[in-house]
């Protein structure tokens, strides 16, 4: 694959999936082709990022769908390796940066282990595709908070690129996951985005982060939501905001179980 991509003389651009395509997926080919770029999309269902064996054995797969999907989406380079080509057997691929905050909050705290098997396959896919840019999405903030720490730690030679949450008319993000939501927590899930965009008028009228995530975190409750964090953070460490302390950027991240589907998301509060 180096090969033919260094023979096409042009920008190349990679988004990483794990399959189970949906628009949000296909708007990172869509902006890595808007870019110039020759878009390659990998779909690698990463066994090391799974806490629970059970959860990688559900995990969709529908690789022919994909396929289709990603070719009307204008992607030039499906790359679908096998356990073994990723991680040969014998050799260590092992990414163990020191990330600070980054990979201990939030998802840190509830998926233990799974931030290190996730920046150990990109790290091993950017050296297979070796692009010029990495599209990643916002949906999942703290692991490109976490992508981008480690491309700066490595001093690889990439160009991360955020592409924005894609939603449901509702606000529900899209994510894989949604599809087996039950018909009344598909009605509920969208409290999630709707309670992110009151934090950020919430903010803005000056009410205190620590205010805010608790009351968010009753709305979770009383609609039938079960959070497990809603935290409003620095956007650039992942830290916590000190109430006194609300300028520059500021996002707010939030995990919770609709039924038995675990939901995250995110709102940039202010930049
Ligand atoms: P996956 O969940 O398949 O997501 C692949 C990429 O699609 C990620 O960059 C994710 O942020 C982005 N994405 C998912 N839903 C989105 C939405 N609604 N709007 C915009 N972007 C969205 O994330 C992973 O796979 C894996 O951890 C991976 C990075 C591939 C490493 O295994």
């Amino acid at each position: 694959m180096q090969q033919w991509l260094n023979e096409q003389n042009q920008l190349v651009g990679f988004a990483p999936t794990m399959g189970a395509l949906h628009e949000g997926h296909l708007e990172l080919i869509r902006s890595a082709k808007k870019d110039g770029c020759l878009a390659v999309a990998s779909i690698f269902v990463n066994p090391t990022q799974f806490n629970d064996p059970a959860d990688l054995e559900k995990y969709p797969r529908m690789p022919e769908k994909d396929a289709a999907l990603l070719s009307e989406a204008g992607c030039d380079v499906l790359f679908m390796p096998e356990v073994e080509e990723v991680y040969p057997p014998g050799e260590d691929f092992t990414i163990d940066l020191d990330f600070q905050q980054l990979d201990k909050v939030m998802e840190g705290k509830f998926r233990p282990g799974h931030f290190k098997g996730m920046a150990t396959v990109v790290n091993r896919l950017l050296d297979i595709v070796k692009p010029d840019k990495l599209y990643m999405g916002q949906k999942d903030f703290q692991q490109l908070s976490i992508v981008r720490d480690m491309i700066r730690q490595l001093s690889l030679p990439v160009e991360l690129v955020m592409c924005p949450t894609v939603r449901e008319e509702d606000g529900l993000a899209m994510s894989s996951r949604n599809l087996r939501l039950s018909p009344e927590m598909r009605t509920t899930a969208p409290v999630i985005h709707q309670t992110l965009q009151w934090a950020k008028s919430a903010l803005q009228e000056g009410m205190s982060a620590s205010e805010i995530e608790k009351q968010a975190l009753l709305t979770f409750t009383e609609a039938g939501l079960q959070p497990e964090y809603f935290d409003i953070v620095n956007g650039n460490t992942l830290v916590k905001v000190q109430d006194k302390s609300s300028s520059g950027f500021i996002v707010a991240c939030t995990a919770a179980f609709a039924g038995d589907v675990r939901l995250i998301d995110n709102l940039i509060l202010q930049s």
